[in-house]
């Protein structure tokens, strides 16, 4: 059934994309070697690179677009991003200026802050460990949002002198916040509001490659086999090979690389041009843990928003009890707007439904006015901004 549904896609992708008018980048390789900053400042902009330490020893690094094209100004309100899975600071910056929401906030006046969690292409350093080793890897996002998400949101209060920022979550970047609310729900305070685009807590109507997997999430064993212990799939030197060989417009190919895609986040032909891919492909995945993956496969089944699950004696040994300890969404107090599309197959509306009936503060729930939008489109959809992006600005506007 599935496959199915993404041959149809295919075959409307082949239909759809011969109307794009090409390329909004000067080649159709542009960017791809380009990291964050690079890409920034390419397109005009101020940046800056940061490093902090977490309390664990993860050493983290964010990107600054300390201004917009019109020059620096007093007070600037700040912006916080939160990146997705296996992605990174440069997921909010996979468009031109006037469509891509790094930019766009940056322009509409914010002081924007992108963060990388730990493990991902950015932040692959520690104080005493090396990601060479099993060691480094031993996290699941938990850990992201227990020490990752926290440190940084100080670190950007600490440099700006803000008394809040405001935050935009992408996929994992608001599972992370959904987590750190319950956890430590003094960190309330410091959110003005939050802007959360393609919501995940509940995972239970999930569709695709992560639903096919999670039955065997259980099996920790045959999952290492397949996965590896440590970390998953670097953005290295082999992914841009493939970007460049692969997933290049006039490769024979380039209807897989699509198509993994949409086998990934659900179907939506029109929003995601071929000419994007090299671009996105080499940027993404940006590496993070085997644990990490595995945490979002085991809810799909445990119909829970929990804690990483070592087995019982595992959990015994981690959370003195022997299933993980449940995340309490009733402290997310923080003022949260919900961004989520028709056919986005790791943010299912009916999950999202769920998310929202059990948060005590939505201030906005926002469907996007379009049949079909899926996951990515939230952040490399052609249109992101005008079904997305610009009911952020207005959503933050009210705070
Ligand atoms: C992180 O590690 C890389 C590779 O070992 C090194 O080049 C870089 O300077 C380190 N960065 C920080 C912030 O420690
Ligand atoms: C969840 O948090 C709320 C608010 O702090 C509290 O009243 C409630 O008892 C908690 N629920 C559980 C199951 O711990
Ligand atoms: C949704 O989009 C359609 C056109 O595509 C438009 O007519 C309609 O007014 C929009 N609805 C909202 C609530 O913006």
């Amino acid at each position: 059934m599935m496959v199915t549904r993404v041959m149809v896609t295919g075959v409307m992708v082949t239909v759809m994309v011969m109307v794009v008018q090409g390329s909004p980048f000067p080649s159709d390789h542009w960017g791809m070697n380009m990291t964050t900053p690079e890409l920034i400042e390419a397109n005009g902009y101020p940046v800056e690179i940061h490093h902090l330490t977490s309390e664990d020893g993860y050493i983290l690094e964010l990107h600054r677009i300390p201004h917009g094209r019109s020059g620096p100004s007093e007070n600037r309100p700040v912006a916080y991003f939160e990146h997705c899975l296996l992605c990174s600071s440069s997921d909010y910056l996979m468009n031109e200026p006037e469509k891509a929401i790094g930019y766009m906030m940056a322009d509409a006046g914010y002081d924007v802050w992108l963060s990388n969690m730990r493990g991902n292409t950015y932040s692959r350093n520690h104080t005493t460990l090396n990601p060479e080793d099993v060691e480094f890897w031993k996290f699941s996002w938990d850990e992201m949002a227990r020490y990752d998400v926290p440190a940084s949101i100080d670190y950007v209060l600490g440099e700006t002198g803000a008394d809040g920022v405001y935050y935009v979550g992408w996929s994992m970047g608001t599972s992370v916040f959904w987590a750190l609310m319950s956890d430590k729900p003094e960190y309330n305070d410091k959110i003005k509001a939050m802007a959360a685009m393609a919501p995940v807590a509940y995972t239970e109507n999930t569709k695709g490659i992560m639903r096919e997997l999670a039955p065997f999430s259980h099996d920790i064993d045959l999952m290492t086999s397949l996965l590896g212990v440590g970390e998953v799939l670097p953005s290295n030197e082999l992914m841009d090979y493939m970007a460049e060989h692969y997933c290049a417009v006039e490769d024979q190919y380039v209807e897989v690389c699509y198509n993994f895609l949409f086998l990934l986040s659900g179907p939506d032909p029109d929003q995601i041009p071929k000419e994007f891919l090299p671009l996105i492909v080499s940027h993404m995945p940006a590496g993070t843990s085997v644990h990490t993956i595995l945490h979002f496969e085991q809810q799909i089944p445990a119909k829970k928003f929990q804690m990483y699950d070592f087995g019982a004696i595992g959990n015994l040994e981690h959370y003195d009890q022997d299933t993980p300890p449940i995340y309490n969404l009733s402290r997310v107090t923080a003022p949260v707007g919900l961004f989520w599309g028709n056919t986005d197959w790791l943010a299912d509306p009916t999950d999202v439904a769920r998310l929202a009936s059990e948060l005590p503060n939505v201030a906005l729930n926002f469907n996007v006015n379009k049949t079909q939008f899926n996951h990515l489109d939230f952040g490399w959809g052609i249109d992101a901004d005008k079904y997305v992006y610009q009911h952020i600005l207005e959503f933050f506007a009210g705070y």
